[in-house]
Parts: structure tokens; C-alpha cells; sequence
């Protein structure tokens, strides 16, 4: 408890050393924390609590208050109506400013892609996200690259290492670009997000990824659109339903299955939806690889790759 309640303060401190002023917090969030202060409260405990709690009050970090938003309220409503999405019920987002305009220089594609990842790792805004040590995150891979998947965002991995698609989703991505006859390096891999939406992780560096909130996926989205005018890729491959919030827009399909398989337009290119790796991570049956393989081959025929009838075939055996 006392690790969680030390994180959580640090995590404000850190935030109002950002300039943010105010948190949104659940309804379920704040009830938790109140049980947690007043546990801390309980009398035998007293001398070291009351220090804490102290510290806890007296730090200057933002305002954190119950949302004012309707849907906060509706899953304090218990059973009154069904839960709203999680993306809604995030807690912890920072209120951000309107997205950036990103304006690139002329010239070179890298002479772009640096001036654009420059700005992008310095962002105030992306630094203000990050925890300290741990990296914002921009796309990489071939700048001449045909094909440019989209994922969600950063996770524990990625934000150590600063670099898209790292841990184990981005091994089975990895994986799944070579049977499609193609090395890593021939593709460009990004994600919606250039930091790992965060929550405090008390110890546990993998278990603090929330999905990201409109607003978070709205900011960074002309970061994402400026690697696409850089690259120029012939087609986009969004992974899992963020991705295809993201790029195709929120609440325009209530799953993904609505959308997977079929093609889509982004920025003027081509999108294929399909399963994010991790989808397959969580439960790795030849029938769901063979799903998301139907969806790259249809990437392949389209980028106009050679697929052998071996390639045809993969993951039809039961
Ligand atoms: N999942 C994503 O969507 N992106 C990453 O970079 C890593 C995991």
C-alpha cells in the first residue's frame, strides 16, 4: 500500500513538475484511494501515517478530483447502465493541449525523419508523458519501406529501449514479417502513441499499460501522419482495434471485427486491419494465425510480394 500511495505521489509531483495541473481520476480510483488513506489512517499505525499522509497532502502536485464526466459517474452508477468503454474509464491521463502542428523541412527523406524524431523525443509534451529514465518513442525501420504497420502504443519494453515493437508482441511481429518473405528492416513499424500511457506501476514495470485515451491518440496523431509523409508507404497495417481508432477514428467501429480483413484509407493510403500480435500472444491457436495470415496475405497481394504456395498454406493444418 505505503509503495503504491509513494508512486502515485511521485507520478503527481512529476506531473506538476510538467505543468499539468489537473488529473482525471475515476470514481472507482478515488474510492480506492480513500480506502487506502483511510487504512493508512487506522490508530496503531498512527505516528508513521500521519507523516505520510502529510507528505501526501502538503505536496504541491496537481489537483486530482472525481471526473465531472457523465461516463466517470455512470460506473459509480453501478448496474444503471453498462460500463463504458475502457479507453473512457482510464484513469490517470494528463489533460493535454491541442494536437501539435508538425511542419518538415524540405529536403532528404532522413534529413525529415531526424528533424522529425528531434521533435518529437524533445516534445514538452511527449517528455511531460514519459517517466523519468524511460524514452518517448517514435516509428522506425526503412524509410523507402512499401509497408508501415501501426500499433497501439509503447509498452514496458519499448519505453526502456526506445523503440517501437521491442518485448514480446514485437518478436511475434517480427516473426510474422519474415513470413511474409520480408526482414524488419524492410518495413517501417510505429505506433499511435510515441509514450507509454502510463499508471503508476508500484514495482511491477509490465503491469501498468492502460489503453490510451482520445485525447492522448488525437495528439499524437500528426506525428504519426508526419512518418507517413516521410516514408510515403504504398499501404498501412493497423494493428488491433487502437490502431484502427486511431487512423480510421474513434467510435466509427465498435470492434474490430467490424473492420478486420477489409481495406480502409488513411492519409490518402491504403489501411489493412487485422489482430494485433498480442491478440495472438494471449491465446496462440493455428486458428487465429491463420486469421490474421489471411489479412497479410491480402497485404502481400496488394504490395505486389511474391507468395509461394507454401506461404498459401501456412497455418491451414489443424
Ligand atoms: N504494442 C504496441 O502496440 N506497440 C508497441 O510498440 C509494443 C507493443
Amino acid at each position: 500500500m505505503r509503495t503504491t500511495l509513494t508512486a502515485l505521489t511521485e507520478e503527481l509531483k512529476r506531473l506538476k513538475g510538467a505543468g499539468v495541473r489537473t488529473v482525471m481520476v475515476s470514481d472507482e480510483s478515488v474510492a480506492a484511494l480513500r480506502a487506502m488513506v483511510a487504512q493508512r489512517s487506522a490508530p496503531g499505525d498512527r505516528k508513521q501515517e500521519t507523516r505520510g499522509e502529510t507528505q501526501f497532502a502538503a505536496a504541491p502536485v496537481p489537483s486530482v478530483s472525481p471526473s465531472p464526466r457523465p461516463e466517470f459517474r455512470a460506473v459509480a452508477a453501478k448496474e444503471a447502465a453498462p460500463p463504458p468503454p475502457s479507453r473512457l474509464r482510464s484513469p490517470a491521463a494528463a489533460i493535454l493541449p491541442q494536437p501539435p502542428v508538425v511542419e518538415l523541412p524540405a529536403g532528404p527523406k532522413a534529413a525529415r525523419w531526424e528533424a522529425l524524431r528531434e521533435l518529437v523525443l524533445s516534445h514538452p509534451v511527449c517528455q511531460a508523458n514519459v517517466r523519468p529514465g524511460k524514452k518517448v518513442v517514435l516509428g522506425v525501420g526503412s524509410l523507402n519501406a512499401q509497408i508501415m504497420f501501426v500499433g497501439e502504443a509503447p509498452g514496458a519494453d519499448e519505453e526502456v529501449q526506445g523503440e517501437p515493437f521491442v518485448g514480446p508482441a514485437g518478436q511475434l511481429l517480427t516473426k510474422m514479417i519474415q513470413g511474409m518473405g520480408l526482414q524488419r528492416e524492410d518495413v517501417y513499424i510505429g505506433n499511435i502513441m510515441n509514450w507509454r500511457p502510463q499508471l503508476p506501476t508500484a514495482g511491477n514495470e509490465q503491469a501498468g499499460n492502460r489503453p490510451p485515451t482520445a485525447e492522448e491518440m488525437a495528439f499524437c496523431l500528426p506525428f504519426l501522419r508526419a512518418q507517413i509523409e516521410v516514408v510515403q508507404p504504398a499501404l498501412l497495417v493497423a494493428l488491433g482495434k487502437t490502431a484502427l481508432d486511431g487512423l480510421l477514428g474513434l467510435g466509427r467501429f465498435k470492434t474490430l471485427g467490424e473492420a478486420r480483413g477489409q481495406w480502409h484509407e488513411f492519409a490518402g493510403k491504403p489501411v489493412m486491419v487485422t489482430y494485433h500480435p498480442s491478440y495472438i500472444l494471449r491465446e496462440p491457436t493455428p486458428k487465429k494465425k491463420r486469421l490474421i495470415w489471411e489479412d497479410l496475405l491480402k497485404v502481400m497481394e496488394r504490395a505486389g510480394l511474391p507468395i509461394s504456395e507454401r506461404q498459401r498454406g501456412y497455418f491451414l493444418e489443424r
